[in-house]
């Protein structure tokens, strides 16, 4: 049976478009961790650098006696100049202030404390300032240049956060940019380093499945010297060996047509001589009458032989189609087809319990059962005296998860000959006129059922094992 043909996977849903995506998400993962401290810096300098100029304008305070006194020209100037509505000046215990003339909403003051500097509270102030209410007014507060000098500016909230948007879009640009030629250029690599190398081996393992007769389908591996070199080579070699083996199979197929017709002929013509052979039987002629049974009988070895290698070419290709069966009844059958039941010197004993029910195909198991059993009555019939008590038993044990069958006589046990080849078809005759199947289809039978045929060692005699796996059980 055929597993289903697949297909090339476009080339947006390979390997090309899962690589692009996860470099372009990786990338802007990493961009998003990196934002957030960046700008929360951006925030903490833009500060800084307010409170600077606010620093400035202090000591311009410190300086005069009475703030007061100042002209409102100068104090607006100082204000404008570090952006700030009011500055705040402390030291000593003391404080002066000057302040514009538009009015702060107290309700809305946010302080930006710019002696504590730690990540976590800057982070949480820069996504304060994006995200609140833009009308706040904030109060950043920081050290003066004198000792225990103490600054505080308060402005408007809304030109910081605008510069913290305006600098969060050129991050956001700079980072699809960053992440886009990125993406790009690994993917140009990738392609050229896997993805291309897999598409083609990709396409020729689909092209040579549907051809494999077709030597030009064959990869030509390229030159690489990496791991895809490797398997470029290696399906190649199997390629190439599956190539041949294909068009061996196909010889030697023909081969098997060309003689299973050779033979079927042979069979007939035997067949036609047999009837001539049976006439010339009847004559009175002492000298036929002497040589005609000779002549009989080998014409029935011919065409036995001829119509077993029928049988091979035809009955073991098919599948075996399971059914429960009573295998005591299959075994008496058997050994009534092999002409062992009430043997005149052949004890046989059927010990199988008539509840051992399998799912087999009957007419296969009979098959394998008949050829056992007709090899043991070939081997004590071929010792005739030798053996004092020929018998021949069958007997089933069952144990955990398999159930074993076993034909066992006490003859003459496997000649050198027939244990080198045994299982072997056509090879493992080691008597007149065997023809060396009976054993290898038995074999073929039983695995085809999931189970195996094995040689089980005995001191006297021949014993064969069907050992089949619990699953086959039929329970009533
Ligand atoms: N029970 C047995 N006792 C002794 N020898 C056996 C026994 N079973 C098989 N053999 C030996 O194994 C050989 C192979 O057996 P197999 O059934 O495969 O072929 P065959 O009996 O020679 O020919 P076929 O069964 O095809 O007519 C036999 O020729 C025989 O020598
Ligand atoms: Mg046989």
């Amino acid at each position: 049976m055929k597993a289903e043909r697949s297909v090339l996977p476009s080339r947006f849903s390979g390997l090309s478009i899962k690589l692009i995506a996860t470099i372009i998400g990786v990338i802007l993962l990493v961009e998003i961790v990196v934002y957030l401290p960046t700008l929360a810096a951006f925030r903490a300098n833009w500060l800084d650098d307010r409170l600077r100029v606010g620093v400035v304008a202090a000591r311009v305070l410190d300086a005069v006696p009475d703030v007061m006194a100042l002209p409102r020209e100068l104090t607006d100037r100082l204000l404008t100049s570090a952006g700030a509505n009011a500055i705040v000046y402390r030291r000593q215990g003391q404080s002066q202030l000057i302040e514009l003339a538009s009015p702060i909403r107290p309700d809305l003051v946010v302080t930006a404390d710019m002696r504590q500097a730690d990540l976590m509270t800057l982070i949480s102030g820069a996504l304060d300032t994006l995200f609140a209410d833009p009308d706040r007014t904030l109060r950043i507060v920081g050290e003066g240049d004198l000792d225990d000098s103490l600054v505080e500016l308060l402005m408007s909230e809304r030109p910081l956060r605008q510069d913290m948007l305006a600098y969060s879009r050129q991050i956001g640009i700079v980072s699809l940019s960053i992440a886009a030629i990125t993406a790009v250029a690994l993917y140009f690599m990738a392609s050229y380093l896997f993805i291309y190398p897999v598409r083609r081996l990709t396409q020729n393992m689909l092209a040579f499945r549907q051809e494999p007769e077709n030597a030009s389908r064959i990869i030509v591996p390229s030159f690489r010297r990496d791991e895809i070199g490797t398997v470029e080579r290696e399906l190649a070699a199997m390629e190439s060996d599956l190539f041949s083996m294909l068009r061996q199979r196909r010889h030697l197929a023909d081969l098997g047509l060309a003689v299973a017709k050779i033979n079927h002929d042979l069979r007939n013509t035997l067949t036609s001589a047999q009837l001539l052979s049976d006439q010339v039987a009847t004559l009175d002629d002492p000298k036929v009458q002497r040589l005609a049974p000779r002549l009989v009988t080998t014409l029935d070895k011919a065409i036995g032989f001829a119509q077993s290698v029928l049988d091979y070419g035809r009955e073991t290709a098919a599948p075996p189609v399971m059914a429960p069966t009573v295998i005591a009844t299959l075994v008496a059958d058997a050994a009534f087809e092999a002409r062992l039941a009430g043997h005149p010197d052949i004890g046989f004993t059927n010990a199988t319990p008539q509840e051992l029910v399998l799912n087999v195909d009957a007419g296969q198991l009979g098959r394998v059962l008949l050829n056992l059993l007709k090899n043991a009555r070939e081997a004590l019939e071929a010792a005739g005296s030798a053996i004092a008590a020929p018998e021949v038993s069958v007997t089933a044990t069952q144990d955990g998860d398999t159930v074993t069958i076993a034909v066992a006589d006490n003859g003459p046990g496997l000649a050198p000959r027939a244990r080198a080849n045994l299982f072997v078809a056509f090879e493992g005759s080691a008597r007149a006129g065997g023809t060396g199947l009976g054993l290898a289809i038995a074999r073929e039978i039983t695995e085809a059922h999931g189970g195996r045929l094995v040689l089980a060692d005995q001191p006297q005699g021949t014993r064969f094992e069907l050992i089949f796996p619990a699953s086959l059980l039929v329970r009533p």
